[in-house]
């Protein structure tokens, strides 16, 4: 049987793309395993390179403060990447990349089993919900894909470059928040 041990072990020793040789950390993921939610974002970017861990630069804390306005704590949640090592200049995943790493996720996500996956920006969903997955018209809605209920939200980052998508991104996480509470013990 699977174990968090060895999956993580197997990543931070992965040497299946080139983006292995410019890592500081491999940023594996981070949060409760018994997670109901899980969110799953692009790729680590410098900070998330210096320290190992996923959403803690600018684009991490502003996620944190829409957790906290819809009243879900950062420790309940599971966090992690389609790619473990960050691109160089924080360019977009390439598909071989994508390719190499996906089956670290795959097994991320077995060993949780959450109640919602939710991806972070456009690259996640375009990976994990459908290949022509549009952002600006699908944001918020709910699919079912291989038994899991998934949605996608704006990349915090985006939000940060268009103030004007914050709104849109509020109402998705209420909903979310609001899915979780449904058949949930107080
Ligand atoms: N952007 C991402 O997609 N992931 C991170 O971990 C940080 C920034």
């Amino acid at each position: 049987m699977e174990t968090w041990e060895s999956l993580e072990e197997q990543c931070r020793a992965c040497t299946k793309c080139s983006l292995s040789q410019s890592r500081t950390n491999c940023v594996f993921g981070t949060g409760s395993k018994t997670a109901k939610l899980m969110f799953v974002g692009e790729a680590p970017g410098q900070k998330e390179d210096e320290q190992g861990i996923p959403f803690v630069g600018a684009a991490g804390k502003l996620l944190d403060k829409y957790l906290e306005a819809v009243g879900i704590a950062r420790e309940e949640v599971y966090i992690a990447n389609i790619l473990k090592c960050r691109p160089p200049e924080n360019r977009d995943p390439l598909p071989e990349e994508q390719d190499a790493c996906i089956d670290y996720l795959r097994r991320q996500v077995r060993l949780i089993s959450p109640k919602i996956i939710v991806c972070l920006g456009r690259i996640s969903a375009m990976r994990l919900i459908k290949p022509d997955y549009k952002i600006t018209k699908e944001h918020g809605v709910f699919v079912t894909k291989n038994g899991f209920t998934m949605t996608a939200v704006f990349h915090p980052a985006a939000l940060l470059r268009d103030p004007g998508k914050k709104e849109a991104m509020y109402t998705d996480m209420k909903a979310i928040a609001a899915f979780l509470r449904e058949d949930s013990p107080e």
